[in-house]
C-alpha cells in the first residue's frame, strides 16, 4: 500500500462478511483534527451484531469500528489539536469524526482521522492493544455515570488514585463487561463505594479493579442481597446495568431500585423494554449524540483529556478488561476477530493488531 492510499473495512450490507477496500487519504485536515495510523483495533458487540442485524442510526454501506489506538502522522491546523505532535502514541474513539469524509465511517481503516477532543496521549508503559480496549467502553460508562441525563454523578476530580470517599455507593450490574470494568474504576475514582455483579469466576477481576463487594448475577437470591447491602450502606447514588440483555439484566436491575428507599435510577447500557420499569422505578437507555460529534462527546471529551490521560501516565487506571489479540494481522484480522466477538467474551477485549 502506498502512503497515499487508505484501506477500509466496509460492511455493505446484513449478512455477509466485510470487505476491504482502498480510498484516498484525505490531504488536508478539518481544524482541531488529528490524522492517526492505525496499529491496534478493539472490537466491540456492536461492531459484531451490524454484521447481521440492522440498527436504526447504522445507514448501509458503512465503515464500522470505534476504537483504535495508534501513532499521529498529522496534526491540524486548530490551536486544540495543537497538544498532538507527529509521532505521539494516541488511543482514539474513531467515530463521529469526519474521517474520509465518507458516510458511516469508523474506525476499521488502516488510517483515522480523530477530533482532538476523543484522543488521549498513552504512555509507553501501555501498548497499543491495551490502549484499544478503551475508547466505546469507557465512554459509554462515563455518559452514564456522570452525564446529566442519566446518574449526573460528580465526575472525579483527580487522577491519582485516592479519592475521597463521597459515602454514596454505586451498582454496578456486570462488573466483568469491558463497559462494568470501566464503570468500576469509573466511580471509583470518582470516591463511590461500587458493589458489582458478575460470574464467581471473575470475582477477583472484578474486586481487583475497585469492586468493595461482589455478588452472583445467577444466583437465586441476587436482587434481595443487593437491596439489603445497599439499604444497608445508606445511600445509593444510582444503578447502571453495563452488561447482559434487557430480561436478564435491566429487570433485575429495576427491581433493586423499586426495592431501595431512595428509588435510585437505572442508566440501561441495553434497550429499556416496555413493562419492565416498575412504578416509581426511572430507567433510560444510555445514548444519543450531540451536533453530529458522536455520541458521548460532552462527558468523553471531558473524560478523555482530562482524567483518563493523567490517570495512564500515572498508572491509577488499569488497561481493563484484557486485550486479546486475533492471530491475523491487520484489516484482515478483523472478520476473524468479529467471529470471536459474535460467540460472546467473558472479561476480555477482542484486540485485532494492524502488524
Ligand atoms: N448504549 C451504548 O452506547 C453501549 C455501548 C457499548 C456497549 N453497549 C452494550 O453494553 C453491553 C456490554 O458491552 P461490553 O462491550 O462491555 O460487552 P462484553 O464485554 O462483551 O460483555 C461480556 C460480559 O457480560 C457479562 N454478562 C453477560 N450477561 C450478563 C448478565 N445477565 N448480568 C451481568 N453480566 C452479564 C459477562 O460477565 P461474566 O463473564 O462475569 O458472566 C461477560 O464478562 C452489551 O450489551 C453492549 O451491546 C451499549
Amino acid at each position: 500500500m502506498s502512503t497515499t492510499t487508505n484501506r477500509s473495512f466496509w460492511q455493505d450490507k446484513t449478512g455477509v462478511p466485510g470487505t476491504i477496500r482502498e480510498a484516498p487519504i484525505p490531504s488536508t485536515l478539518v481544524e482541531d483534527e488529528i490524522f492517526v495510523k492505525v496499529r491496534a483495533w478493539g472490537l466491540n458487540p456492536v461492531d459484531a451484531f451490524i454484521q447481521d442485524h440492522p440498527l436504526p442510526f447504522f445507514k448501509y454501506p458503512l465503515i464500522p469500528g470505534q476504537d483504535i489506538a495508534g501513532t499521529v502522522e498529522r496534526v491540524g491546523p486548530g490551536p486544540h489539536s495543537q497538544r498532538f505532535k507527529v509521532g505521539d502514541r494516541v488511543l482514539g474513539y474513531a467515530m463521529g469524526a469526519s474521517a474520509m469524509g465518507k458516510p458511516g465511517n469508523g474506525a476499521f481503516q488502516d488510517y483515522v482521522v480523530l477530533d482532538h477532543a476523543l484522543a488521549v496521549k498513552i504512555p509507553d508503559s501501555l501498548s497499543f492493544a491495551e490502549a484499544a480496549v478503551f475508547p466505546l467502553c469507557l465512554a459509554t460508562a462515563g455518559h452514564a455515570l456522570f452525564g446529566s441525563k442519566y446518574l449526573a454523578l460528580p465526575p472525579p476530580k483527580a487522577a491519582s488514585g485516592s479519592a475521597p470517599r463521597t459515602g454514596k455507593s454505586v451498582l454496578i450490574w456486570g462488573g466483568a463487561s469491558a463497559v462494568g470494568s470501566n464503570a468500576i474504576q469509573l466511580a471509583r475514582a470518582a470516591g463511590f463505594e461500587v458493589l458489582a455483579t458478575c460470574s464467581p469466576r471473575n470475582f477477583d477481576y472484578v474486586l481487583g479493579l475497585g469492586a468493595d463487594k461482589v455478588f452472583d448475577y445467577n444466583s437465586a437470591t441476587v436482587v434481595d442481597d443487593l437491596v439489603t447491602e445497599l439499604d444497608n450502606k445508606g445511600v445509593c447514588a444510582g444503578i447502571f446495568q453495563a452488561a447482559g440483555m434487557t430480561g436478564d439484566a435491566v429487570a433485575p436491575c429495576c427491581q433493586v431500585s423499586h426495592r431501595l428507599r431512595q428509588k435510585p435510577f437505572v442508566a440501561c447500557a441495553n434497550v429499556v423494554p416496555e413493562g419492565a420499569v416498575p412504578e416509581g422505578v426511572e430507567a433510560k437507555f444510555v445514548f444519543g449524540g450531540e451536533d453530529g460529534r458522536g455520541i458521548y462527546y460532552d462527558t468523553t471529551s471531558q473524560l478523555f483529556g482530562g482524567f483518563l490521560e493523567e490517570a495512564l501516565r500515572l498508572g491509577t487506571y488499569k488497561a481493563a478488561p484484557r486485550p486479546e489479540v486475533v492471530r491475523t494481522r491487520g484489516l484482515e484480522g478483523i472478520q476473524e476477530g468479529l467471529d470471536v466477538v459474535k460467540k460472546g467474551v467473558s472479561a476480555k477485549k477482542i484486540v485485532v493488531l494492524a502488524e
